[in-house]
């Protein structure tokens, strides 16, 4: 099969490395992709939102199988373009990608559901959410409706920040139309985890359960990124848990969604806070996790492209997933200065080096090709503020996350910064 992936990011690095073990994978393209990615895949420079340029790719190449990372194509509706013209793509049709495409639209059908979630009010008037806010006590969460790169929801300590979050998304519309509505809804306190499934529209398989790392700091202090590091499993989920997800969360969605007339196929990602009252959905997002598919990928056994062929073709009845047992942890190595400005071009040295290493890999988000003499070998620069995913597997937590921070030592660049705490939940719960 000739496989294209979308995307540019470590998840992206993730998939067309597992991908590309595959038997069925003959030949591998990724769009755009990245430094790291170009070292197994041929790159195609075309944008992640391009669809029209993707589409008109994909039939060039004749691509048998065309995989989405992002949610943007997805929420554009490429699923539904790629489907009429009889190309096959994996992820959910436009309208079920609503599920992250719109807080309003998911918590909406959590609550026709009874689907468990924070109890929220909608508002598109900031004089009536602030009337609300009164009424309800703080912490509180506003969130915009819309897509915002992962910085529309504002955790309010009180009132008068909830007050201020309302006004800057209505009012000073800093999200621009992705806040014409806000949700407010009770802020959860808990253990998150992410509970990621692949779906034909009527059979769900789970994949392993992970924890991501929001904050840019140690001990999850400072502001939220697109996150830090991530390990698999996390041992909040237990196997009654996950049951219990299934059941109330993943189970009513996709039969909610049939019963509506949409046949959810894809990846399905259940962000959960895991509360002392049960299990409650912090979002719903309709593809993998970054950076949980850096840690979830090396520990499937099973063929991902059989996988997400069974989902393309409602075939995923009966189907299991088999698992590495061993834990894999994959720490986020940054631009200094990121979240915020940062600078890009720093030369990255150290790489070769962990090639060198037992079970661990080192998936590229932000990096691309250097120049550097043909003799002299491949040289990485940095292109993004979230640069590396260093990745190991190990025979508990606690090696997986020694063997993990080797790695990490022996890359440099300028600037570089890491939180030193990926996996502190778990090793406390082990
Ligand atoms: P989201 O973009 O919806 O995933 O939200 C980003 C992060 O905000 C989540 O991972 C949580 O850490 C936090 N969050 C969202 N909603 C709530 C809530 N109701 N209570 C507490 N934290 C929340
Ligand atoms: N790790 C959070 C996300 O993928 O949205």
């Amino acid at each position: 099969m000739r496989i294209l992936v979308i995307g540019s990011g470590g998840r992206e690095h993730a998939m067309c490395w597992k991908i590309a073990t595959s038997p069925k994978c003959e030949k591998l393209y990724c769009a755009p992709g990245n430094g790291g990615i170009s070292e197994i895949a041929e790159l195609a420079d075309i944008k992640a939102d391009d669809v029209k340029g993707l589409l008109d790719f994909a039939t060039a190449k004749k691509i048998d199988l065309t995989v989405v990372g992002p949610e943007v194509p997805l929420a554009a509706g490429i699923v539904d373009i790629f489907t009429e013209k009889g190309l096959r793509i994996f992820g959910p049709a436009k309208k079920m990608a609503m599920l992250e495409g719109s807080k309003v639209f998911a918590k909406e059908l959590m609550k026709r559901l009874g689907v468990p979630t924070a109890d929220f009010r909608v508002f598109e008037r900031s004089d009536e959410a602030v009337s609300y806010i009164e009424t309800r006590p703080a912490p509180l969460v506003v969130k915009a409706d819309g897509l915002a790169a992962g910085k529309g929801v504002i955790i309010c300590k009180t009132k008068n920040e909830a007050r201020q979050a309302v006004k800057d998304i209505l009012d000073k519309r800093i999200f621009g139309d992705a806040g014409n509505k806000v949700i407010i809804e009770d802020c959860l306190d808990g253990e998150e985890a992410s509970i990621i499934v692949i779906s034909d529209g009527k059979s769900v398989i789970p994949l392993a359960s992970s924890q991501d790392h929001k904050r840019i700091y140690d001990a999850d202090k400072g502001p939220n990124t697109g996150g830090m590091g991530a390990y698999s499993p996390a041992p909040v989920v237990t196997d009654a848990l996950l049951k219990k997800v299934l059941d109330e969360v993943i189970d009513p969605v996709i039969k909610g969604l049939a019963r509506e007339g949409m046949v959810y196929k894809g990846a399905l990602y259940a962000g959960m806070m895991i509360t002392a009252q049960g299990p409650r959905v912090l979002e719903f997002n309709v593809r993998f996790g970054d950076p949980e598919t850096q840690a979830i990928l090396p520990r499937l056994k099973s063929d991902l492209v059989e996988a997400m062929e069974r989902s393309i073709d409602g075939k995923l009845d009966g189907y299991n997933m088999e698992w590495d047992p061993r834990p894999c942890i994959s720490v986020v190595m940054a631009s200094g200065g990121y979240p915020g400005d940062y600078e890009k071009g720093m030369e990255i040295s150290g790489l070769e080096e962990t090639k060198k290493m037992r079970d661990v890999r080192v998936f590229h988000a932000g990096t691309k090709l250097g120049q550097r003499s043909k003799d002299a070998g491949k040289l990485f620069v940095t292109s993004g503020g979230r640069v590396l995913n260093v990745t190991a597997l190990g025979k508990d937590i606690t090696d997986a996350i020694e063997h993990c921070y080797e790695a990490v030592k022996k890359i440099q660049f300028d600037g570089m910064h890491y939180r030193r705490d990926i996996g502190h939940r778990a090793i406390r719960r082990t």
